[in-house]
């Protein structure tokens, strides 16, 4: 019998008293007919609790963030009036170590899709074994319509903001969408400025003459391919002469597309926002990042087939690379895909139906959470060395760097094989025993 429908007579009879056991399922602040970003993660944890064993006495611990941080960041524009700007920092769980993930600013983030990226951030961080815990920032500013001047305002103010919970050893920020190295820098001189000390080691993704460190630029494509590679020697997918198509041609888009290439690949697509070339014998990969450096995209690239966008998603091909944005394979998009093989550079590019139809389609999809775990990783790597202040080579990063995504893909692919689920479930399972593993040592405070 529950202790509300025990008969009460006690002083309080008649009053409304909240059961002692009261856990709610969503906080207060969160409206749970428009969940967003959060309701999807909510059900990816659904998804895995049945495979917790013991430690799903502690998983609420993962349906809620530790803590989240809203900010006003007020600052005066170049033509002298104030403009106010809406700034988050949410740290989603701190038990593996101090919080780890980007900071983007984009005119549509959301308290829920800063929620919800913190928490993939803890289930990444936690794939791979990197000590961190997950977090990620973001504030509410379209930053094509504001001046340099104008975003290193921002970025200082959100600084100081969020310097009551940030810090080397508290919760380190990255780059993310329209944040880059230049904003990483104002980040760490704000923060040094504020502290009276130089503290590298409070941003990764910084310049190299900053205490940035090699191979970062390259790490989430690197790591894309690298457990791509993986995937195929186990599936018995031959890399050379293997078609490949990327959506994305950016950071990790051409990096991982230039790394198939190399390796004997042939990439037949690229799609970018500019358009999508083609070519059935395979893209000359440099002559296409050369192109793209030069225009901006990869429209009007001479040596190829101009293709319809919508075609790209039918393209006869192996492997399939999503990084670009978040929910392009959805319903639509994924009963066309004709790959065996989807490697998510981006974050989020498969929605949660999408997820079950390549399932029973029997593609094979490398999950975000594991794929694109290359950047945190060299950004561990970043902060260990700003730690020692002794810097290594790119190819000790490099070799790092492919000995944990190997390490780390094999041990999720024999959770997938033992519990006959996905890879995506498989890395949650990993991830959260890792999580609540930690959660049940420390105990609760106090
Ligand atoms: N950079 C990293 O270290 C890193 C790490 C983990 C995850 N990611 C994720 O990878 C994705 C790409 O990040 P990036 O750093 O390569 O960004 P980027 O800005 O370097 O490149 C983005 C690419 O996406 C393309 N794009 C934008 N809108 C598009 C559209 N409507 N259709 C097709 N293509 C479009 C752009 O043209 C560009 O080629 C993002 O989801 C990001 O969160 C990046």
């Amino acid at each position: 019998m529950t202790e509300s429908a025990t008969p009460d007579h006690s002083p309080h009879a008649g009053k409304r008293i909240a059961p002692k056991h009261a856990t709610h399922a969503l906080p207060s602040y969160l409206d749970p007919e428009h969940l967003g970003p959060w309701g999807i993660y909510l059900q990816q944890v659904d998804r895995v609790t049945p495979y917790l064993g013991h430690l799903a006495k502690w998983v609420e611990t993962l349906k809620r963030p530790k803590r989240s941080l809203i900010v006003d960041v007020p600052i005066e524009l170049d033509n002298g009036t104030i403009a106010h700007f809406e700034g988050y920092r949410v740290q989603h769980n701190l038990s593996r170590g101090p919080g780890k993930g980007g900071v983007r600013f984009h005119q549509d983030v959301t308290l829920s899709e800063v929620m919800a990226l913190a928490a993939w951030m803890s289930i990444k961080n936690a794939a791979v074994n990197v000590p961190y815990g997950g977090a990620k920032g973001g504030i509410r500013i379209d930053p094509r319509q504001y001046s340099q001047n104008e975003l290193e305002k921002v970025a200082r103010r959100y600084t100081s903001e969020i310097g009551l919970i940030i810090g080397p050893t508290k919760d380190i920020p990255a780059p993310d969408v329209n944040t880059n190295e230049k904003v990483m820098a104002w980040m760490m001189d704000t923060y040094s400025m504020n502290t009276g000390a130089t503290a590298t080691g409070v941003v990764t993704g910084k310049p190299i003459d900053l205490g940035g460190s090699l191979g970062r630029r390259e790490a989430t494509g690197r790591g894309v391919f690298t457990v791509g590679v993986e995937a195929a020697k186990l599936t018995g997918l031959a890399i050379e002469g293997a078609r490949v198509a990327v959506q994305g041609f950016g950071n990790v888009g051409g990096t991982a597309g230039k790394l198939f290439a190399e390796a004997g690949a042939k990439v037949v697509a690229v799609q970018d926002h500019t358009g999508t070339v083609y070519r059935d014998t395979g893209l000359d990969v440099d002559a296409l990042l050369a192109h793209v450096q030069q225009t901006g995209g990869v429209k009007d690239f001479g040596e190829a087939d101009a293709m319809g966008d919508d075609e790209f998603w039918a393209v006869d091909c192996d492997i399939l690379i999503p990084a670009a944005l978040e929910g392009q394979i959805n319903k639509d998009t994924a009963p066309r895909i004709r790959a065996s093989m989807v490697i998510e550079g981006a974050n989020g590019p498969t929605t949660p139906t999408a997820d079950d139809i390549l399932r029973d389609r029997g593609v094979l999809v490398l999950p975000d959470v594991i794929a694109n775990a290359g950047g945190v990783t060299v950004s561990y790597f970043e902060w260990v060395q700003d730690f020692s202040s002794f810097f290594w080579t790119e190819e000790e990063i490099n070799q790092r760097l492919v000995k944990i995504m190997q390490d780390a893909f094999h041990g999720v692919w024999e959770v997938a094989q033992h519990h006959k689920v996905t890879l995506r479930t498989a890395t949650f399972i990993v991830a959260c025993s890792r999580i609540l593993q930690a959660r049940e040592l420390r105990g609760l405070y106090p």
